[in-house]
């Protein structure tokens, strides 16, 4: 069984080009881009929410699968990554992408609840799980990634995905997956 994605979004190779120059090497693997895309395309109309941007990869394939009338919002705390973002999907109407820290952003947020959310960064995942499902619709979809064990990690990281991991499961609101795949990801539904 070949797992290539079989498509890629028309930014890609442009915003990974300018990540390489930025020395940015946490983009979303093409797996977890296509994964993406999919479950995007599963909500049209819906409203989509990505924590941690970087440099806009994610983005650029959470776009690719979204409606038209879907809209994503894109939190990132660096300003200098985001820029990148911005400058190649920041003509997407769909997007619109915004400069927080994602803890400040989770206080803050009073807005509508969410269709999807893409948790790519600690605040909504290793911790604030319970915010970040209060602005999930019921049947909403999460998805968390970077849970298999990578070179980079600190001494205290598997502990933190394994407490993770265990939160998840004892939500009586979410239906959680854990997949050994990609870079290790869960996907969990809003019940
Ligand atoms: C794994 S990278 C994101 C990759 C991107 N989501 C993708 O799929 O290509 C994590 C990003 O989260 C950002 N970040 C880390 N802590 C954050 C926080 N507390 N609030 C907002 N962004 C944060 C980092 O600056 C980094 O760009």
């Amino acid at each position: 069984m070949d797992d290539t994605p079989q498509f890629a979004p028309a930014a890609l190779e442009a915003i990974l080009a300018d990540a390489a120059r930025l020395g940015f090497a946490m983009s979303c693997e093409p797996r977890t881009g296509s994964l993406l895309a999919t479950l995007a395309a599963s909500k049209p109309g819906g409203r989509v929410l990505e924590l941690g941007t970087g440099v806009g990869a994610g983005a650029a394939w959470l776009l690719h699968g979204m409606s038209g009338a879907c809209s994503l919002l894109s939190v990132e705390a660096d300003p200098q990554v985001g820029a990148v973002a911005a400058k190649h999907l920041g003509h997407d109407p769909r997007v619109v992408f915004e400069t927080a820290d994602a803890d400040a952003w989770l206080d803050a947020y009073d807005g509508p609840r969410f269709h999807l959310a893409y948790v790519d960064c600690r605040p909504g995942k290793f911790h604030r799980l319970d915010d970040l499902t209060q602005l999930l619709e019921p049947g909403a979809l999460y998805l968390g990634d970077d849970l298999l064990p990578q070179a980079t990690w600190p001494p205290d990281q598997q502990q933190r995905v394994d407490a993770f991991l265990t939160r998840l499961h004892e939500r009586r609101n979410l239906l959680s997956t854990p997949m050994r795949w990609a870079s290790g990801l869960v996907l969990a539904t809003r019940i």
